[in-house]
């Protein structure tokens, strides 16, 4: 008798304890699925979807390009040089898995100096096409020279093509994506702006730059289905890295060649693979 009294004192109600119990436990079940796609989001499929691409006209954007193109999506590249475009075009083109719904679309613009020639720009890419999906940045130049040996002007071009033309890039592309809870952005920086390298005061400036922007903007467009990735690839087979060459410090060479050269193609896949996919 005492001792049903004593349970009675514990627990006063017992259906009332298992009934918040279970209330406990189906919170827990929704918070946990409300908080899945900020811990890990689905993949985005690319079949169909509007991949735009900067300096889409030669090396690891040609091959981000393409790379896309086969996997069904509807594609936009941005350079400079128009007659690159066109062949850029022509070569994306060929790997359409379905010549009747998917297209290439070619605009020639800088970049990296003008943002309202940038905004036009993805204004009528979106207009033909639809709106961006998934943005990569892959616009970029490097200059490899000893500190004193690199004028001084080439620190504002590194740092307007490299970063400017990112910011540029990728604010014509943010107000849509979070209106529509949807997208993908992608950084392209180097091994050099993971660790500064001799020859590299100019470019490893710029390519850090880039780290710091998008942390920052993450926690932004987390909440709005926006993911960002960085890609720091090492030296990589493109008509960019033969320029490089040229002007490159012995030193340099020896230091990055540690870490080998890469084809445009393994590094593209890789990029597309991990914007799919985050995390
Ligand atoms: C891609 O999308 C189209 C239409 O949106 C669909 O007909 C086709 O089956 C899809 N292809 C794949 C491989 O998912």
């Amino acid at each position: 008798m005492t001792r049903f009294y004593a349970t009675m004192q514990f627990f006063p109600i017992e259906s009332g304890a298992v009934m918040i119990a279970l209330a406990v436990f189906v919170g827990f079940v929704i918070m946990i699925f409300m908080l899945s796609p900020l811990i890990s989001p689905r993949p985005m499929k690319l079949n169909g979807s509007h991949v735009l691409v900067t300096g889409g006209s030669s090396g690891i954007g040609k091959a981000v390009a393409v790379e896309a193109v086969k996997q069904g999506a509807l594609v936009t590249i941005i350079a400079r040089n128009e007659q690159r475009l066109l062949q850029a075009k022509k070569e994306i083109e060929q790997h359409m898995r379905d010549k009747d719904r998917q297209k290439v679309l070619c605009i020639s613009v800088d970049i990296s100096k003008d943002f309202s020639a940038v905004e036009k720009a993805v204004q009528q890419a979106q207009e033909k096409l639809g709106p961006v999906d998934m943005l990569v940045n892959c616009a970029g130049t490097s200059f490899a020279s000893r500190f004193e040996d690199i004028p001084v002007d080439e620190f504002k071009q590194q740092m307007e093509v490299n970063y400017y033309g990112t910011i540029h890039a990728t604010r014509a592309v943010i107000s849509t994506m979070k209106y529509r809870r949807r997208g993908r952005i992608v950084l392209v920086s180097s091994q050099a702006g993971q660790i500064g390298l001799y020859g590299f005061t100019a470019y490893s400036a710029s390519k850090f730059a880039l780290r710091g922007f998008a942390e920052a903007l993450q926690m932004e467009v987390k909440p709005y289905n926006i993911y960002l990735t960085i890609t720091f690839p090492p030296d990589t087979d493109t008509p960019g890295f033969q320029t490089e060459q040229t002007f490159k410090p012995k030193e340099t060479k020896l230091i990055s060649e540690t870490a080998g050269l890469y084809q445009p193609d393994y590094v593209a896949k890789r990029i597309l693979q991990d914007a799919i996919q985050p995390g």
